[in-house]
């Protein structure tokens, strides 16, 4: 390794011929200059410097202000503290997200923004939530494919670069038809029809490739369709199994874009962001893959209907499939296996479809009380 030994030796005249700046300990500027994927040849071969935690990470999340981020940063604010968990996004926050904890700008396809934010919070965890969904995806290819390529690219050198432990979601998405769908193991075919899948195969692999190359902590779960109550979807396949809940307690009528017998893996999102945590808090040596599948239910929008029935008998659901929703959903997983998941590090979801719609219930009449009573 050549340039390696030379980009050390570099490194360590600079410190030495540097007056009074004894602050920084040789041998990290060392290995910060010696590990970026973006500085070596393509025959070095080595591992990067694994990241040394104090008492508790500190964590970035990106494309914070989606469906998933402002939970996420909760649930991580409340583990490790207010100031040690940075939302980020290209988008104003809301002024109660706004005020609930750090946030700042960064767009993912800004390197230097990137890499600046890391190191001057002495960023440890990061994770990488910005991405451009499947329906909205196909909708602008090149969009999603410069966010969800390129910015993968960024965020992948800068957590190698600095030692970073990196979290990635993938999807149900990455399957396609010559997948097995019912039901999908970790390991199988995976040639998806969208951009969207793409993107998420390519960052699953470029992350074990770059764990395996360079010691890059990457983890890295398959999340199903996540439904909540508090955030709106993002432009995915599954949204519909949100927006019933909205449309049934506005107007007890809702329209449904996917064939009533559709089904697909889905997920409440408070066991979505607990199995985030616990996958980042895993120790290393439990875990056999850096990408797994995550499940808890799998059910058709006539399923969740019927449900919902239960405690809204006066609800009418009527169907106007849309085909380019349809035909995404009928290339994707109908049920996950994620057995390695739960042997592995012990995932475990809480809810199944009747706690998942009594709580989306619960939610939007104390929501309702609320309203009422203000
Ligand atoms: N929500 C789901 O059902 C689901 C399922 C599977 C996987 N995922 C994955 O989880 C992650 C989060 O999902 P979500 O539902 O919160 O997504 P979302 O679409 O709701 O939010 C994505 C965020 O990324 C931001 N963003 C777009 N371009 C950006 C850029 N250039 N720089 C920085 N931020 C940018 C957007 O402003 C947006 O706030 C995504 O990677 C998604 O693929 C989500």
């Amino acid at each position: 390794m050549p340039i390696i030994r030379t980009l050390s030796k570099v490194a360590k005249q600079a410190l030495l011929s540097t007056p009074g700046c004894g602050c920084q300990p040789l041998t990290v500027a060392v290995r910060n200059i010696s590990f970026s994927p973006r500085q070596v040849t393509s025959d070095a071969s080595f591992h990067s410097v694994s990241f040394s935690e104090t008492d508790h990470p500190k964590v970035l999340i990106t494309g914070g202000l989606g469906q998933l981020g402002v939970g996420l940063a909760k649930l991580l604010r409340k583990r490790f503290g207010k100031n040690s968990v940075i939302l980020s996004d290209i988008r104003k926050p809301p002024s109660n997200v706004f005020h609930s904890g750090p946030f700042i700008y960064s767009d993912i396809l800004d390197y230097k923004n990137l890499r600046e934010i890391v190191v001057n919070n002495r960023i440890t965890w990061l994770v990488h939530y910005s991405a451009l969904l499947s329906a909205v995806g196909e909708a602008n290819v090149a969009l999603a494919r410069s966010v969800n390529i390129t910015g993968l690219h960024n965020i992948l050198d800068i957590a190698a670069e600095h030692g970073l432990r990196l979290f990635v979601p993938s999807t149900i998405g990455a399957f396609g038809p010559t997948s097995p769908r019912n039901p999908t193991p970790d390991l199988c075919v995976q040639r998806p029809r969208t951009i969207y899948g793409v993107s998420k195969v390519h960052a699953e692999l470029m992350g074990e490739y770059y764990h395996h190359r360079y010691g890059l902590d990457f983890r890295c779960l398959r999340y199903p369709g996540i439904i909540s109550a508090d955030s709106m979807p993002g432009g995915g396949t599954t949204d519909y199994a949100v927006q019933i809940f909205h449309d049934a307690i506005k107007s007890g009528k809702f329209e449904c874009n996917l064939r009533a017998d559709t089904r697909l893996p889905m997920m409440y999102i408070d066991d979505c962001l607990r199995a985030t945590l616990e996958v980042m808090e895993a120790p290393a040596d439990t875990l056999s893959m850096r990408t797994y599948n995550i499940n808890a239910m799998s059910f058709t929008p006539e399923e969740l209907a019927q449900e919902l029935q239960k405690q809204m008998p006066e609800l009418e659901v009527t169907y106007d499939v849309d085909n380019v929703r349809q035909a995404i959903a009928d290339s994707w997983p109908m049920n996950f296996d994620d057995s390695n998941a739960r042997k592995e590090w012990g995932w475990k979801h809480d809810y199944d479809l009747p706690e998942l719609v009594q709580t989306m219930l619960n939610f939007f009449s104390a929501e309702m009380r609320m309203t009422r009573a203000n």
